[in-house]
């Protein structure tokens, strides 16, 4: 748990809008007066940046999974000591676009191996090198079909991860409602097959009795 402030995460699979999502609340919130810091991952942080072109940039197969774990580690790292912990210290509230949940979907679920074969690195890692959950996560819930097409028809350089098929995504998506019904203290499920208005207003509103005021 954080200190002073409050630390709140978006999650979700490729062409979920959480990305939209995460800035549209952070412009809400701000508009009601809140201190917001809005930050992303892989990155939120000048290193962390420099370890997100390097993750999400050339062939598939450039790194292997276990040095993926590792390098999104390190970059949460450099975020969470020169992003996450000033801010919460400060009182702020922090919204990250992705987070530890992310990489316990995306490379605990590694390609082309027994599913959850490298969940349990993953999280011995996040002890280790981390150690902190966000006080809350909106998971924005899409069907992956829609997802998919969403993402493929926004495709930039930072492709290594939108090659997946449908059935990683599916996967994904079910992974992700696992934690969710897990941890049900800090996690809220909103679907985002719907405008992105109405959807930001179902973020809000989920959130009404969750968060502090002030
Ligand atoms: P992001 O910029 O959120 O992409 P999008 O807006 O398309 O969702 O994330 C970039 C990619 O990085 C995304 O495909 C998920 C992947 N990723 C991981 O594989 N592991 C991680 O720990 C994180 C944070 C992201």
């Amino acid at each position: 748990m954080s200190a002073a402030g409050l630390f709140l995460t978006f999650e979700g699979i490729d062409g979920s809008g959480k990305s939209t999502q995460a800035r549209r609340l952070a412009d809400t919130l701000r508009a009601e007066g809140r201190d917001v810091v809005l930050t992303r991952e892989p990155g939120g942080s000048p290193g962390a940046e420099e370890i997100r072109a390097l993750v999400l940039q050339g062939e598939p197969d450039r790194w292997s999974a276990e040095t993926e774990i590792l390098l999104f580690t390190a970059a949460r790292r450099d975020h969470l000591e020169r992003t996450i912990q000033p801010a919460l210290a400060a009182g702020k509230l922090v919204i990250s676009d992705r987070f530890a949940d992310s990489t316990r979907m995306y490379q605990g679920l590694a390609r082309n191996r027994a599913p959850g074969d490298l969940r349990r690195l993953v999280d011995t890692l996040h002890d280790l090198m981390i150690g902190i959950e966000p006080d809350l996560t909106v998971l924005i819930d899409i069907d992956p079909v829609t997802g998919l097409s969403r993402a493929l028809s926004r495709r930039t350089v930072e492709e290594r991860f939108e090659g997946f098929g449908c059935d990683f995504l599916a996967q994904m998506r079910a992974g992700f409602l696992e934690l969710a019904a897990a941890a049900p203290d800090r996690f809220v499920t909103v679907p985002g097959d719907d405008t992105p208005d109405r959807v930001a207003e179902a973020v809000r509103a989920a959130l009404t009795q969750r968060l502090p005021h002030g």
